[in-house]
């Protein structure tokens, strides 16, 4: 298994571009079985997650072409399509359940495995199959497959969530894309990977509106060929924001529009970063000193992301003073924790919200990795720890960030990954 070793501290200086948002990515991709036309999705990110989804869409049957650098895929669907979702792809991958919505909808039957547990919550998806029963989805769980039939076309209805969930929302946008009639869907989330989505399947010809939390939906006969390029990966944006805040840092970070991480930079600005803004830009430099932030909680869109509270764990630890961070998406989510005491941190956790010293000085030690962006956490750690760090399990971050060693390198990390 490859393993980074990062020598610190390092200095941050340079450019990085950000590349495609595997969030947004992964709907995109999965709404694609609803075209009986040609598709061409650019701006992929070359990680692992997106590898796992193409591979899906194969089983399904699905032909895939992907240009040269691997950023662009051609999705040609054949005319008799297989339903079935295995339970081997869908458990390296909770995102794989958004194949159900398109496949119930497009095809009125699937047999897709339940996704299982995961490190950081128990994570049901039930309100995926709320919402999808809502629209006609007939279904049963059996030997851990959710065996799912619609008696013809779903029917367009209305949905109030009860919680705010992604997933649920995408799955439940792509279904009544093609549903009859109309669906309000109510309480949504409004991330803007599903703002990219409805974006995607808009240009492609179907009606969704969004007021609000509330997205309306008219179902349309099929889906145009179309050519779409995803957005760029606002929490890839955030988290180098957060390295360069922590170590000092002088960084432009290209390809993204700022408005999207508008509540990061706000944060940032409060620990002191100094930062400018242009359309597709950010300059972003580190201050001297690090000020804390009493209480800060992860909430949904608009809010704090949940995918950037390992990260700004890091920078309360090296902050000046004392912290708070709540996490209130998942509820484990706090896998770093104990790694990071052991570069030297002081935290305590109690129930949903972690105690931080802060003024930590960071010694070098050897880590695992447990999760996509609590792996990253331990990256930015390393970065501003005396002395040398093993990061081992990074399979993790290949999931989910492109190319991260020759991005951080060409900043001025030396890290190198071990075979
Ligand atoms: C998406 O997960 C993201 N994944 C996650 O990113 C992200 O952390 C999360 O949204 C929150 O922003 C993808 O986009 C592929 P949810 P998702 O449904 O859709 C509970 C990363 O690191 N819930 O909004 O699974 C759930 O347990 C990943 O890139 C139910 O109870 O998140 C959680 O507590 C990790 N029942 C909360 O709702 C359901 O049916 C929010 O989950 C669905 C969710």
């Amino acid at each position: 298994m490859d393993k980074f070793l990062i020598t610190g501290p390092c200095k941050i200086r340079g450019s990085v571009s950000i590349s495609g948002s595997k969030n947004a990515s992964l709907p995109i991709l999965a709404a694609t079985l609803l075209f009986d036309q040609p598709v061409i999705i650019k701006n992929l990110p070359r990680v692992r997650d997106i590898n796992t989804m193409l591979n899906l869409l194969k089983s399904l049957g699905s032909k895939v072409i992907l240009s040269k650098d691997r950023k662009t895929a051609k999705i040609v669907n054949k005319k008799n399509m297989k339903t079935f979702a295995s339970y081997s792809l869908v458990k390296t991958m909770r995102g794989s359940i958004l194949v159900l919505g398109p496949l119930i909808s497009k095809y009125n039957n699937s047999k897709t495995s339940l996704p299982g547990g995961c490190l950081i919550g128990a994570r049901p998806v039930n309100y995926h199959l709320e919402a999808l029963k809502k629209l006609g989805m007939n279904y049963e769980l059996k030997d851990g497959y959710i065996l799912a039939k619609s008696n013809g076309k779903l029917k367009g209805t209305i949905i109030n969530f009860p919680k705010i969930s992604v997933g649920a929302t995408e799955n439940s946008i792509i279904a009544a894309c093609l549903a009859k009639g109309r669906t309000i869907l109510k309480n949504c989330a409004i991330e803007p990977e599903i703002k990219d989505l409805t974006n995607f399947l808009n240009k492609a010809g179907a009606k969704i509106r969004w007021s609000g939390r509330i997205c309306k939906i008219t179902g349309v006969e099929c889906l145009n060929k179309t050519e779409y390029s995803v957005m760029a990966d606002r929490i890839e944006a955030g988290t180098f924001c957060v390295a360069a805040t922590l170590a000092k840092g002088n960084l432009q970070i290209n390809n993204l529009n700022p408005r999207i991480i508008g509540t990061e930079i706000k944060l940032l600005k409060k620990v002191g970063a100094k930062i400018k803004t242009t359309e597709n830009k950010i300059l972003i430099k580190g201050p001297e000193k690090i000020k804390s932030i009493k209480s800060i909680k992860t909430k949904e869109f608009p809010g704090i992301p949940t995918d950037l509270q390992a990260q700004l764990m890091v920078l309360m630890c090296k902050a000046a003073g004392k912290s708070s961070i709540t996490e209130s998406i998942f509820e484990n989510r706090f896998m770093h924790v104990a790694e990071l005491q052991r570069l030297g941190a002081k935290i305590n956790i109690k129930n949903n919200i972690a105690s931080i010293e802060g003024n930590t000085k960071f010694i070098g030690a050897e880590l695992m990795s447990s999760d996509l962006r609590a792996s990253v956490a331990l990256v930015l750690a390393a970065i501003v720890s005396n002395g040398k760090s093993y990061i081992n399990r990074i399979y993790h971050l290949d999931r989910g960030y492109e190319k991260i060693e020759n991005k951080l390198k060409k900043i001025g990390v030396k890290i190198k990954r071990l075979k």
